[in-house]
């Protein structure tokens, strides 16, 4: 099956963004639990010098990754930046000294890290954005969200989205304003409910259906983590058809599941790196696609 190379988050936009359909997730890198600095500070700067060598255009981030660590070596490593890269950050949480993960919705918090992200990331507006819907809070969406398309007004912000939200909240978003895109968990083994972080995400595959009806592109999270460990048959069947590894079938799978998908893999290793980038060069059978189901 032929599939499509490129994306365009934000399509409806008067800034739509087009990618290459494989970015990079930068939530491994800092050290253990997502905090301070990497295990090994020069292969994290390896990897992210490779993004822009290898030409992916897309890489995701969040100012409490770290805190602050994934946007400081993504300046360390990238700026300045191509032109055509899109960097995407998430707010609406933050961290404690303690390493915690804490809620930091209301418009005074997200704009204090959207003023954050700029100066960490060393840029003048932030392509895309993705709003955070934390577990516990009592801001409502329809605040948070105004505070957000109120900074795309102000420049600060190029394009809006949001992340773990369930089809309910999707559906407000949407009814609110131009959501360019989603950014939710989602993979082979992982597509009906999720829970991290006491947080219980349901109607994943209504949140993918909702995406499809509306053409909003989805950035799938947690696909590896989720589907590698279990260790599909499936998978494995097709990963020694194509001689591949599971993670590069897991990788293709999405790309050829719907061609909203983006994949995001992270991983802090320059190996497996330069593995999961040749996913978008699997061209997998109509019959392999039924197979995986
Ligand atoms: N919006 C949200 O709430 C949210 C939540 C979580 C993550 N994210 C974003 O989504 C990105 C992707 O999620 P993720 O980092 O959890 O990635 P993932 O793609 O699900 O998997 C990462 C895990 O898979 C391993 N891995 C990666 N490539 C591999 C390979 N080729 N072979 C074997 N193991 C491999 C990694 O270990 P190694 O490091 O050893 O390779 C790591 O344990 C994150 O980096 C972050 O940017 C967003």
């Amino acid at each position: 099956m032929d599939i499509k190379k490129t994306i365009t988050i934000g399509a409806r936009t008067a800034n739509p963004l087009t990618v290459k359909r494989l970015g990079y997730g930068t939530m491994r890198l800092p050290g253990e639990e997502v905090w301070g600095e990497p295990e090994n500070r020069d292969e994290a700067l390896k990897i992210l010098k490779a993004t822009s060598e290898k030409g992916i255009q897309f890489l995701d981030t969040a100012d409490y990754y770290g805190k602050d660590v994934t946007n400081r070596l993504i300046s360390e490593a990238l700026y300045p930046y191509n032109k055509d890269l899109v960097i995407c950050t998430k707010v609406g949480a933050n961290r404690g000294a303690d390493k915690s993960w804490g809620i930091y919705d209301k418009p005074e918090n997200l704009r204090a890290s959207i003023d954050n992200n700029l100066k960490t990331l060393k840029i003048e507006q932030i392509p895309l954005v993705h709003f955070r819907v934390m577990p516990g809070t009592y801001t409502l969406l329809e605040e948070s969200l105004n505070a957000m398309f109120e900074m795309q007004k102000e420049g600060k912000i190029l394009n809006v989205g949001l992340s773990n939200v369930n089809p309910e909240e999707l559906n407000i978003a949407i009814a609110m304003g131009n959501v360019a895109s989603v950014e939710n968990a989602f993979g082979y083994e992982q597509r009906t409910s999720f829970s991290a972080f006491g947080q219980e995400v349901r109607g994943m595959q209504e949140v993918m259906d909702i995406c499809v009806k509306n053409s909003i592109p989805m950035i799938p999270f947690f696909s590896l983590q989720t589907s590698l460990p279990k260790g599909a048959n499936k998978i494995a069947i097709i990963a020694e058809k194509y001689n591949a590894t599971p993670a590069q079938i897991n990788l293709a799978w999405l790309l050829h599941y719907n061609e909203l998908i983006l994949p995001i893999p992270g991983t802090s290793k320059l190996a497996h790196f330069n593995e999961n980038i040749k996913a978008l060069d699997i061209s997998l059978s109509e019959e392999d696609m039924e197979f995986l189901g």
